[in-house]
């Protein structure tokens, strides 16, 4: 069966890094004998905004809700463009429009990066976070009263649904089950927010019935955060809030390396919208026009993508072919972030000819 994958390059590295994971898409494609249909945009990006005043054409809905995968480099330039607007006017659109509840990061130390956490190697840490993506503390309800005055106020209420919480969990308990350990953490603050965090308890609890066979814990989200530093080892998957999870999903990532190399999934579950796999960096104007990007965190989202289509197989080949290159160490091959003197290109072949196979 064809897979129909939007391919948005966007901004700065965005279009360095993309050919590469295009490329190892394609060499998985062949060894796994898939058939993956791409189709570029030149929308979702500030070139674009730039000449038609917007970020997306009025009809991006319609023509991309029918795809099986949307694969995304990286938006934004600040130069050109104020961050706001170009997240706001595409990647959030996104995440919205198609309902992709979950946002999904592999946190794995891989072979030859060196963790910031001191005497951590691989296999130490390799875990999920799993951030609800679409309604918590991220909310639209709330507002300002007497501005400008002695009685000036503002509000923003989180807000939690029954559905909105309980399809996070499932999604959070599915994929522990599919885990070796089979252990889930839940983020939480039922002590000092005495509402809201209480009622996510309460629903884990109740989840937790369904899933007998995975062990459960929960952390007070202070407490959770110190723990990732200092024992990144304890945790399998973990759940969280939209707050909770957007604060541990960048943790998590930093505490295995660079930047360049994370992954992440803004997914729609039931698959009535396509879902959204891009890496965690942005558009790097520092470095952006230079060739030296680390291309991983493009081709470890591509590997996602494939697992999420149902080719966990081929995913797996990508993520291993990474790891093989990583622990090679070929300094002509790798980028200067991770200790090489490669290039983009180099990194990207390298890895496409080791999922060859
Ligand atoms: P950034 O992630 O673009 O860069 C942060 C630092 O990491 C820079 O020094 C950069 O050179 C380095 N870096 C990032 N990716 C790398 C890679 N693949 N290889 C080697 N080094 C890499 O974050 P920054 O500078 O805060 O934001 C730049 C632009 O990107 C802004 O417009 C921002 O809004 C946007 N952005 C977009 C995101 C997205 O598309 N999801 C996520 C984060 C930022
Ligand atoms: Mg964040």
């Amino acid at each position: 069966m064809s897979q129909r994958i939007a391919v948005i390059a966007g901004d700065g590295i965005g279009n360095e890094v993309m050919p590469e994971g295009v490329r190892a898409l394609d060499a998985a494609a062949k060894r796994f004998n898939l058939d993956l249909d791409f189709h570029t945009f030149d929308f979702g990006s500030c070139d674009y905004y730039l000449e038609h005043g917007q970020m997306l054409p009025d009809d991006w809905f319609e023509q991309l809700k029918d795809f099986d995968a949307l694969f995304y480099g990286a938006v934004g330039w600040p130069a050109t463009v104020p961050d706001h607007i170009s997240l706001w006017g595409s990647l959030l659109q996104f995440r919205r429009q198609f309902d992709q509840y979950i946002n999904l990061r592999p946190c794995k130390l891989m072979p030859g990066i060196k963790s910031p956490l001191a005497g951590r190697a691989p296999g130490d840490i390799d875990f999920y976070v799993v951030r609800e993506n679409t309604e918590g503390e991220y909310s639209s309800v709330g507002g300002k009263m007497f501005e400008g005055t002695e009685r000036e106020v503002v509000m923003q209420e989180t807000v939690m649904t029954r559905t909105g919480v309980d399809r996070v969990l499932k999604y959070a308990f599915d994929l522990a089950q599919t885990r070796p350990r089979k252990k889930l953490t839940s983020a939480t603050k039922s002590n000092g927010i005495s509402i809201t965090m209480p009622y996510w308890d309460e629903r884990v609890a109740k989840m937790a019935k369904s899933y007998p066979e995975i062990a459960v814990d929960k952390f007070h989200i202070d407490i959770l955060t110190a723990n990732f530093v200092l024992h990144p080892d304890w945790f399998d998957v973990v759940v969280g809030s939209n707050l909770f999870g957007d604060i541990l999903s960048d943790l998590g990532p930093a505490c295995t390396g660079t930047i360049g190399i994370a992954p992440s999934a803004n997914i729609n579950p039931e698959g009535n919208f396509p879902s959204l796999f891009e890496p965690v960096h942005g558009s790097a104007p520092d470095i952006a026009g230079k060739g030296i990007a680390n291309p991983i965190g493009q081709i470890w989202s591509g590997a996602m993508m494939l697992e999420h289509l149902g080719y966990k197989a081929a995913g797996d080949a990508m993520v291993t072919a990474i790891e093989e290159v990583l622990s090679a160490g070929d300094s002509q091959a790798l980028t200067p972030d991770v200790g090489g003197q490669g290039t983009t290109e180099s990194l990207g072949k390298a890895i496409a000819e080791r999922i060859a196979g």
